[in-house]
């Protein structure tokens, strides 16, 4: 009998995707960036008059409500709007799109690992143009690469920091293929680069409401592009791609831009306490636009991380990516969580330097 394994495509063989899953359900997650500070109103109010009776049907398939409604908030027309499971599926799809097997796909890095993974899931040529040692991006150089696509994180994770404008700009304005640019941690920083999207011809902007909306359970995202861009990325959607429930869900939640103003005030707050503490404890960090925190260990990164997931705390081991060796990257959420953890590090960190 042939299993499974022998079947798989030849190039999925050196693919590995980091579990996110955690054993202990008493676990405090500090490693997936979403909104420590709680779940958006919206669900609560839309969970209450829902008609789930309903649920029997096929949603609309191209969530037109929810588009209308980003429309108008962006100062967009709805044509101008594509919504999927999390922005996750958005940069599938833009990768499904766009990159014929063997095209060359560009990226800035250390970023997101998930632009590297679809693009190599379609067989493009990747590469990697590492940022400069203040972690800013080298524009000349990722244009050089004349990639067909190029993904750029803004404000960028792994390391935090927003890119300077002008530099991104003219990635947007002068890039001969598509450009994506993910914009999932913008709304901590106020950061929009919806003007000069819009005006460059192939570029989308990619936002979620998995980070600062805190609605990571029930995926939902969206890109803003030009009509002709959209009209491509249509051709590989699947059709009723979210769910009746999810819509409704993310439409209220555009009513509640008060609530994710104050868990970002929040957020920043906590920002600077946890930035205060790690300093006092050894660690260097870096300084953040967005909802979580990138520092160097005072001891070795790999085994800090391990040590504090087995006392109950996990946190992102940055290790892996160039430039950030023994880094850790850490969620920010309320003072418990945030002193939880710096009790815990303590110790640790006492240890490793004797
Ligand atoms: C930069 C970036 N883009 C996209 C995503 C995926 O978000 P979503 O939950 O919308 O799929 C993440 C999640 O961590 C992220 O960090």
């Amino acid at each position: 009998m042939t299993s499974p394994g022998e079947l798989r495509r030849r190039t999925l063989e050196t693919l590995t995707r980091q579990s996110y899953s955690l054993s202990r359900p008493d676990m405090v997650l500090l490693n997936d960036n979403v909104n420590l500070f709680g779940t958006n109103p919206a669900v609560a109010e839309v969970a209450e008059r829902f008609d789930f009776s309903r649920l029997w049907a096929y949603p609309n398939e191209n969530s037109d409500a929810l588009r209308s409604r980003i429309a108008s908030e962006f100062g967009v027309s709805p044509d101008e709007v594509v919504v999927g499971n999390g922005s996750d599926e958005l940069i599938d799809m833009a990768s499904k799109c766009f990159l014929n097997p063997g095209d060359k796909f560009c990226s800035p890095v250390p970023t997101f690992g998930m632009y590297r993974f679809y693009a190599r899931v379609n067989l493009a040529t990747v590469r990697e143009i590492l940022l400069k040692p203040d972690f800013s991006v080298d524009a000349d150089a990722l244009l050089a690469e004349d990639a067909k696509l190029t993904t750029v994180c803004q404000p960028n994770n792994p390391t935090g920091n927003l890119f300077e404008r002008g530099a991104v700009a003219r990635i947007l304005s002068d890039s001969s293929g598509v450009v994506v640019l993910d914009e999932a941690y913008a709304e901590f920083c106020g950061s929009d680069m919806r003007r000069e999207v819009m005006s460059s011809s192939c570029a989308m902007s990619m936002r979620t409401f998995s980070k600062a909306y805190g609605l990571a359970g029930i995926r939902a995202g969206f890109a803003v592009a030009r009509k002709e861009v959209v009209d491509e990325i249509r051709r590989v959607r699947t059709p009723f791609g979210l769910n009746s429930f999810t819509e409704a869900v993310a439409m209220k939640a555009l009513d509640h831009g008060k609530w994710v103003q104050e868990t970002v005030s929040r957020m920043k707050a906590e920002r600077s306490y946890l930035d205060g503490r790690l300093k006092a404890l050894g660690f260097r960090t870096l300084p953040s636009d967005c909802n979580f925190l990138p520092a160097k260990c005072p001891v070795k990164g790999p085994p800090l991380v391990v040590a504090l997931k087995e006392r109950g705390v996990a946190v992102r081991d940055c290790s892996m990516f160039p430039l950030m060796e023994d880094f850790i990257r850490v969620t920010v959420g309320p003072r418990p969580m945030m002193d939880r953890l710096l009790a815990e590090l303590e110790p640790i960190v006492q240890g490793g330097r004797a």
